[in-house]
């Protein structure tokens, strides 16, 4: 039985003091002892106020990106020893935006899969197609491809610290959101892949979470398939009352 997972990607958004409250309103709602697994990953400078305001619950947080060395002079960057100093079990990486606005490539991304898994650092590894890529029925074709170029390396014990999102890039910030067979497919297919690539065990136990698009008033459904075990948020997320539907759709 996998826990559903609740993810927040507030992206580039909030100021302290939105962040701060936005984590105390979800800390009110999500007691210690909660069926869903709630991760925040808000902006790197607010990372420490956030955990603040969630002690008490059982609310995880996470950051948005890491960097693959441990220290040394890579200007700007954020290692994954440091995310675990200030309190984070989980990090996003190969988002989207990361691989198509700041052109990260698979090996990137399995640099830092790789890092933050040695440390003990939880992965969030996202994948998914662009637009054009699903017109030409590509999709399964790119999912291989960015789970094998993510994954590179990464043993049946180290993925059980890892979490897949399957997010359609034309499903991102869209409002379109990908039908319940779209998404339900497209995470059959990762889970097979898993099968195929470590075994039944770690493929029946991984989450896989929908994201693009996710609100309130869809989350349940697309969380109903059998393959989906919750979502990654992005807009959605950046307000209580929305962001609490959706764990709602999770219990
Ligand atoms: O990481 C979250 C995704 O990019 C989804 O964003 O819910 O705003 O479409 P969205």
């Amino acid at each position: 039985m996998r826990k559903l997972v609740a993810a927040g990607n507030w992206k580039m958004n909030t100021t302290l003091d939105s962040a701060g409250a936005l984590a105390s309103d979800l800390a009110k709602k999500v007691q210690q002892e909660s069926s869903v697994e709630v991760i925040l990953c808000p902006p790197f400078p607010y990372l420490t106020t956030v955990k603040e305001k969630v002690s008490g619950s059982s609310i995880k947080i996470g950051g948005q990106n890491c960097y693959h060395e441990t220290e040394g002079a890579f200007t700007g960057e954020t290692s994954v020893g440091m995310l675990q100093d200030i309190g984070c079990d989980w990090v996003i990486l190969g988002h989207s935006e990361r691989r198509h606005v700041m052109g990260e490539t698979d090996a990137d991304i399995n640099k830092k899969t790789v890092a933050a898994l040695e440390k003990g650092l939880g992965v969030i590894l996202c994948v998914g197609e662009l637009l054009e890529e699903r017109q030409a029925n590509k999709t399964n074709e790119v999912l291989q491809t960015q789970m094998e170029g993510g994954l590179s390396g990464v043993s049946a014990e180290a993925l059980k610290n890892v979490i897949i999102a399957y997010e359609p890039v034309w499903a991102i910030g869209t409002g379109v959101t990908a039908s319940t067979e779209e998404a339900e497919s497209a995470h059959d297919f990762l889970r097979k892949w898993l099968t195929s690539n470590y075994n039944a065990d770690v493929a029946e136990s991984t989450r896989i979470l929908y994201g693009g698009s996710v609100k309130p008033d869809n989350a349940e459904e697309l969380m109903s398939q059998p393959n989906v075990d919750g979502a990654l948020v992005g807009g959605a997320s950046l307000k209580a009352d929305s962001f609490g539907g959706i764990i709602d759709a999770a219990v």
